[in-house]
């Protein structure tokens, strides 16, 4: 496993000592955190086996999900101590009413730069050009599948249509980026890697795999379900050729990116293989307004009873300060103590 060491900080930034700094989100392995991932709901409209049991999901009530304005004031304090970027997940985040709304809200906060969304792609068509106008700039969409029945072995339920219509729809409303997003599982993408690479190719899209963690809801991964990011490179290296690796222009950025000859775009993305934590920047805010400074961490930060109270904005920020501290090195999947968390995905945010 990765620590992290001192290069975590290559990602400092010029406001060091300015009075905006003053508060900033240091861990005590020097990580300066920069991004929140902002969980809007916990709700679904399909079941993929990798995150959601296939039924009786305990969904949160509603009176326990932060509202936009609680989210906007998060994100106010946030960015006053050098959060920059916002990635919106989910369980899906466009079952949420009125996403473009939040981003709209979202993207006046004085010192946001970037707001991106992951979504599953099925009600994105509709959406997509009223996101962009909101503000939104990036989109990563998940698709680990090209054939109907595969799709509906993985989420139980039918759509595969409506994920493509809601990749054309992205690409048409002009995102600065759309990528596309698949679970590298064992026996379930190795032979449908090549015809998403040529799918996402195709469209001009980069096609990113990334590798099966445990944070399924049914517990039942296994390191042997893993389909290694090195096998699936050699894998597609077999079908297109050599890969050149591509700079990696932040250092905390999960994906190695590679082109083919044939110019398709590839990212990977190891965290079981090669865990990139000793470069991590993110901190996660669940639906219910628990703050998280790891997937895998077995504590959480509760900011909704203080956003419900009369606390000040630097109660909040202490908070905060608070998760990152208690930070770890990282997690700790391919040891023998790793316990999976008790929450899985849709519960935390992608
Ligand atoms: N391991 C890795 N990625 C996962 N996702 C969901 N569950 C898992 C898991 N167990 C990904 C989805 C989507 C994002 C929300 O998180 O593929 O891209
Ligand atoms: Fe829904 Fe995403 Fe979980 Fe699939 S991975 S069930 S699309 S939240």
């Amino acid at each position: 496993m990765e620590s992290a060491d001192s290069s975590a900080d290559s990602s400092a930034d010029s406001s060091v000592g300015t009075p905006k700094d003053a508060g900033r989100l240091q861990d005590g392995f020097g990580r300066r955190h920069h991004s929140l991932r902002i969980s809007v709901t916990d709700r679904c409209n399909i079941r993929c086996f990798y995150c959601m049991p296939a039924d009786q999901v305990t969904f949160l009530p509603k009176a326990d999900i932060l509202s936009f304005e609680e989210i906007h004031r998060v994100v106010s304090v946030l960015a006053t101590a050098g959060i920059r970027r916002l990635r919106l997940t989910g369980g899906e985040p466009l079952v949420r009413h009125d996403l473009a709304g939040l981003i709209q809200m979202l993207s006046g906060i004085d010192g946001i730069e970037d707001i991106a969304l992951t979504t599953n792609g099925m009600l994105l068509g509709p959406q997509a050009v009223a996101l962009r106008t909101a503000g939104l700039q990036r989109v990563n969409i998940s698709l680990d599948t090209l054939r109907e029945a595969t799709f509906q072995r993985i989420s139980r339920r039918p759509g595969l249509d409506r994920v493509i219509a809601g990749i054309e729809a992205a690409q048409a409303a002009g995102f600065d980026e759309v990528r596309l997003n698949a679970l590298a599982i064992r026996g379930l993408v190795d032979d449908e890697a090549e015809g998403l690479v040529r799918f996402a190719s195709q469209r001009g899209l980069v096609m990113r795999f990334i590798e099966f963690m445990p944070l399924d809801s049914d517990r039942n991964w296994d390191a042997g379900d893993v389909l290694c990011g090195d096998q699936l490179l050699e894998r597609l290296e077999r079908h297109f050729g050599p890969a050149t690796p591509l700079p990696r222009p932040d250092p905390a950025q999960p994906a190695r990116d590679y082109r083919f000859a044939g110019g398709q775009r590839v990212g990977l993305i190891r965290p079981v293989t090669a865990p990139f934590c000793g470069a991590c920047d993110r901190l996660r805010l669940t639906a219910e307004g628990a703050l998280r400074n790891c997937l895998f961490s077995q504590q959480e930060w509760s900011l909704r009873d203080l956003l419900r109270s009369s606390a000040s904005d630097a109660e909040i920020l202490q908070t905060a300060q608070a998760c990152v501290a208690a930070k770890q090195a990282g997690h700790l999947i391919n040891r023998p103590e790793f316990e999976q968390p008790t929450r899985a995905m849709y519960q935390i945010g992608g």
